[in-house]
């Protein structure tokens, strides 16, 4: 059992059943104990691996969608680029080196890193090799009154989620708690819920016994964080990770370890717990608050139409036979439909008037 999984059957036996959120937000962000404060979870030795550890080409044509849009934003001399969730900082190395080609855009950018762990800011510092930036613990400590790109890719799945469960007598909250011998997490119901029903995604209002409904209030906010400050302030965001424009009632949290899937419950601390992303609700809280939206765009079809596949094959021309196999199986794996190309997806979200963007008509 994991030392987290010690503490909470305590907690849970001294206090009651807690909600999936609080059980995510301890298993994922405990300062001591929780997954992502105490190492690297990355590459082929850790638990997952993301596009931009796949290939560099990820972080290439970020950089130059963030260079088209300071273009369309008429080239400000500042402008604040904000990642969430930098992980090892491969994206943001990857993604300046890319913007050198518009000198006047790489000198304009100030560099802002939302991220919660320490042990991951310091390999950001490490990727960032010198160049000047501002850590911060979450988006409400970002300065405002000037423009801003924001980058999250892989992000928003990590942030908590509550579950509901339909049952033949209504909605019911979905707990950890104990297991009836006590010495294990299990998931239960909570009694009804009426006040479950403001919650609810629209589309899952009347669905039948048996359907799970997730909402991710952190997500949401953040969302509407962005969207509010876009408007206010000018500037574009581009959210990237797995998900789905329109909940369908099963559940989608999962938890992986060493590439591996297991039960969610059984190692907080030690394993990747994330949802899939409810990409239309986030759209709906960020146009609410004021901003523009375009998508969710399937990823493969954004990169295509950002030049992914010349970028691949220019890359391959200067480099040996097996790093050109290598490069065109990271353009595979990126853009296919049965690898990322369909299941991870793009949400734009821009200043009224700013967009489309590029790849935005992908
Ligand atoms: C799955 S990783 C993605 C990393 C990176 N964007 C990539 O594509 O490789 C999630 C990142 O978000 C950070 N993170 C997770 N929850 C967070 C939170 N609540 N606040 C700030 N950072 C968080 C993690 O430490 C990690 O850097």
């Amino acid at each position: 059992m994991s030392e987290l999984a010690a503490r909470l059957l305590e907690r849970i036996a001294r206090h009651g059943p807690i909600t999936v959120a609080e059980y995510l937000a301890e298993a994922l962000t405990h300062p001591r104990q929780g997954y992502y404060m105490t190492g690297d979870p990355f590459g082929a030795r850790g638990d997952f691996v993301t596009a931009p550890e796949i290939s560099q080409m990820f972080g290439e044509l970020i950089g130059l969608w963030c260079a088209e849009t300071w273009q369309g934003l008429g080239g400000p001399e500042a402008l604040m680029l904000v990642e969430l969730g930098p992980g090892r900082g491969t994206l943001l190395a990857d993604l300046l080196r890319a913007a050198r080609v518009l000198p006047g855009f790489r000198a304009a950018l100030e560099l802002h890193l939302v991220e919660v762990s320490p042990a991951l800011r310091a390999l950001q510092a490490q990727s960032l090799g010198g160049a000047e930036a501002t850590w911060h613990a979450s988006l409400a400590e970002v300065p405002r009154g000037r423009p801003l790109l924001v980058i999250a890719n892989e992000f928003f799945d990590a942030l908590p989620i509550r579950q509901f469960e339909r049952t033949p007598e209504g909605w019911r909250e979905r707990l950890v708690g104990l297991a009836p011998a006590g010495d294990a997490l299990a998931f239960g119901l909570s009694p009804p819920a009426p006040y479950a029903e403001a919650l609810l995604p629209e589309a899952l209002r009347d669905a039948a016994p048996g359907a799970v409904a997730e909402v991710a209030p952190a997500a949401l906010s953040l969302a509407a964080e962005i969207g509010g400050r876009l408007a206010e302030d000018g500037g574009a965001a581009l959210i990237v990770d797995y998900g789905y424009a329109r909940p369908d009632g099963r559940p989608t949290l999962q938890a992986l370890r060493r590439h591996a899937a297991q039960d969610v419950l059984a190692e907080p601390g030690l394993a990747d717990l994330t949802a899939h992303v409810d990409f239309g609700a986030l759209a709906r809280a960020a146009h609410e608050a004021g901003a523009e939206a375009w998508g969710p765009l399937p990823q493969g079809a954004f990169l295509e139409a950002l030049g992914i596949a010349t970028r691949a094959e220019r890359l391959a021309a200067g480099a040996g036979p097996e790093q050109a196999a290598e490069i065109r199986a990271a353009l595979h794996r990126l853009t296919a439909a049965e690898e990322m190309g369909e299941l991870f997806k793009v949400l734009v979200l821009a200043a009224p008037g700013l967009g489309p963007l590029a790849g935005c008509a992908a």
